[in-house]
């Protein structure tokens, strides 16, 4: 039990340390099934990933010495490590976009220059909950890719991979940042309000990223009415459905915690089809995966 009075669940944050041969020859433009919105928002999303994830690391480990629970060490020693890992590979995968003509590089610069500047401030437990919110959108956001079918349309195998590995540990982890904000200040209010602001941020940096990405592709200006439809296509998407908001929107629930949603089921499907005997990343972990 913390300090402030919660139980650590037990649970399995392990480190797999994958190596993905990203080789951008064999990348089509329009990865996402030759759809253009959806290919640079999700390359938007994997530029604003590594920065993001180094602050993610900085907000916990900020705290590491005062954690005492050794469940809880253990787990945030897992997420570190996890983080560590997913930053790394995407930064291979932005080279890649970045080499097919996404603005990723400068997403990077965008992002690292945003979290640097808000650690000049003062507000060690902000950071914390801000890190707390977005893991609570990065969980949600991996749970549609391991649920729904319709999100796991990328054509490219190596790209799909990264995804679903990245997935299934936000999934793992989804509950570490939360659960040391609690264990070190527990402020709901603070905890909700942070949710709201950045909410807004992540929302707003998202929109405006993808739309001057898209704007800079020369394939936007050549064929403008397959953008328009590709545009038109968002409201299907399955990561922007009513359910996908009010799960988002359920973190400012009094109450509310991460594990709330459970994901046990689908964790033991995916960590079998990637990482079990046959899995299809198996043989691309280098060295075998460590529990923490
Ligand atoms: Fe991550
Ligand atoms: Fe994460």
């Amino acid at each position: 039990m913390n300090p402030m009075g919660h139980d650590i669940v037990q649970r399995d944050v392990t480190v797999r340390r994958v190596d993905f041969g990203f080789d951008e020859h064999r990348i089509q433009h329009h990865f996402a099934n030759g759809d253009p919105v959806m290919s640079h928002l999700l390359a938007m999303l994997s530029g604003l990933f590594p920065a993001g994830e180094d602050f993610f690391v900085r907000s916990v480990r900020a705290y590491r010495n005062e954690i005492t629970d050794p469940e809880l060490k253990r787990q945030v020693r897992g997420f570190i490590g996890q983080e560590a890992i997913h930053g790394r590979e995407h930064r291979h995968l932005n080279e890649c976009l970045a080499a097919l003509g996404y603005p990723t590089g400068a997403i990077d610069r965008f992002v690292n220059w945003q979290f640097r500047l808000s650690e000049r401030l003062p507000g060690r437990s902000r950071r914390l909950a801000v890190t707390a919110a977005l893991e609570h959108y990065t969980a949600t956001l991996a749970e549609v890719l391991l649920t729904d079918e319709r999100a796991r349309t990328m054509v490219d195998p190596e790209i799909r991979n990264l995804l679903l590995w990245h997935a299934l540990e936000e999934s793992e982890h989804k509950a570490v940042a939360f659960d040391v904000y609690r264990h070190v200040s527990g402020n709901d209010r603070v905890r909700c309000l942070v949710m709201n602001t950045t909410t807004v941020g992540f929302v707003g940096v998202t929109v405006v990223w993808t739309a001057a990405s898209l704007a800079r592709d020369p394939a936007t200006w050549r064929h403008p009415v397959r953008v328009l439809r590709s545009l038109a296509g968002v409201r299907r998407s399955p990561w922007l459905t009513a359910a996908v908001w009010h799960r988002l929107r359920d973190y400012n629930r009094p109450g509310f915690h991460p594990d709330q949603h459970d994901s046990t089921a689908v964790l033991e499907q995916w960590k079998a089809t990637l990482f079990g005997d046959d899995g299809v990343l198996a043989d691309q972990l280098d060295p075998p995966a460590v529990a923490s």
